[in-house]
């Protein structure tokens, strides 16, 4: 399948997606918005891909946001169907990936482009990234599921400040508010990206898929992630990928794991 606003690359089960719209700053169009769900749906369906990295073309952005000339007339009810619609589609289509998907963010980080970030399992900075909410100063508020994971991940009163400010900040901040797990020289964002990805591939993607379901469980609305992680362990046992790893660890040799 090819693809127009983005680019794909692999090697070692490592899948790179770049989002490629450089002349509006990878900003998410719709045709963007359902390109990457199908490349993110076909890579889970893909066994050989056991870790995607999701990251922006050029030096100067991740995503600049959601594409603002493709809704700035809006009505009230296409405003909740293209918030609806990219939900579905997208962010919560990669918070629920069975395969990890780590942001490498390379750039401005701002709106639907930070929402699409906080989707993904975790997230990598460039020292020149910068991350924001600016929803506010367009008269609009975040609507890909940044009112609720932003302050999933660095607390409430912070989330509140940085979404009502409109405000902007630059990576190690980001950090220190654990928006992002590291903050990396530009040039060597990929390689450090692949690096974590090294050793995600190590280890047993049923287990891995499990725990992601388990973690995102604490979560979700009616859910019990205790009940998830019970259930979620028991599954294991059921697989061949466990009784390879345990197999292995007792026979002091490296676990050769096939997801199955
Ligand atoms: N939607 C649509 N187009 C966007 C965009 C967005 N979210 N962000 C940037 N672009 C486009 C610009 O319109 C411009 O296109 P043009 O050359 O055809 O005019 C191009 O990308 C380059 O952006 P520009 O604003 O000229 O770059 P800059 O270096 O001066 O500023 C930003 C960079 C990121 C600060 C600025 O582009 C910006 O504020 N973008 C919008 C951020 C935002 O509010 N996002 C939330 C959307 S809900």
């Amino acid at each position: 399948m090819s693809y127009t606003n983005i680019r794909l690359s692999k090697e070692n089960s490592i899948a790179t997606v770049t989002i490629h719209r450089p002349e509006k700053l990878n900003a998410l169009n719709k045709a963007t918005i359902e390109e990457l769900h199908q490349v993110f749906s076909t890579l889970e369906k893909n066994d050989e891909t056991r870790v995607i990295i999701l990251t922006g073309s050029g030096e100067k952005a991740f995503v600049a946001g959601a594409d603002i000339s493709e809704f700035a007339d809006f009505t009230v009810e296409e405003g909740i169907q293209l918030a609806a619609q990219g939900q579905d589609l997208l962010f919560n289509f990669v918070e629920n990936l069975k395969t990890p998907v780590i942001a490498a963010i390379n750039g401005f980080a701002l709106g639907g482009g930070l929402e699409l970030a906080m989707a993904c399992h975790f997230r990598v900075a460039a020292d020149t990234a910068k991350m924001g909410l600016p929803e506010v100063s367009l008269g609009v508020i975040p609507g890909y599921g940044g009112t609720q994971r932003l302050p999933q991940l660095i607390g409430k009163g912070r989330a509140m400040e940085l979404i009502i400010t409109a405000g902007m900040i630059p990576a190690d901040e980001a950090y220190r508010m654990g928006l992002v797990n590291h903050v990396v020289p530009q040039a060597a964002l990929l390689d450090f990206c692949n690096g974590i990805a090294s050793k995600i591939i190590k280890n047993s993607p049923l287990a891995i898929s499990n725990a992601i379901n388990a973690i995102n469980a604490n979560y979700k609305d009616g859910e019990n992630g205790f009940e998830t992680e019970i259930k979620s362990f028991g599954r294991c046992f059921g697989t061949e990928d466990f009784k390879e790893g345990t197999a292995a660890f007792l026979e002091k040799r490296k676990a050769e794991f096939t997801g199955n």
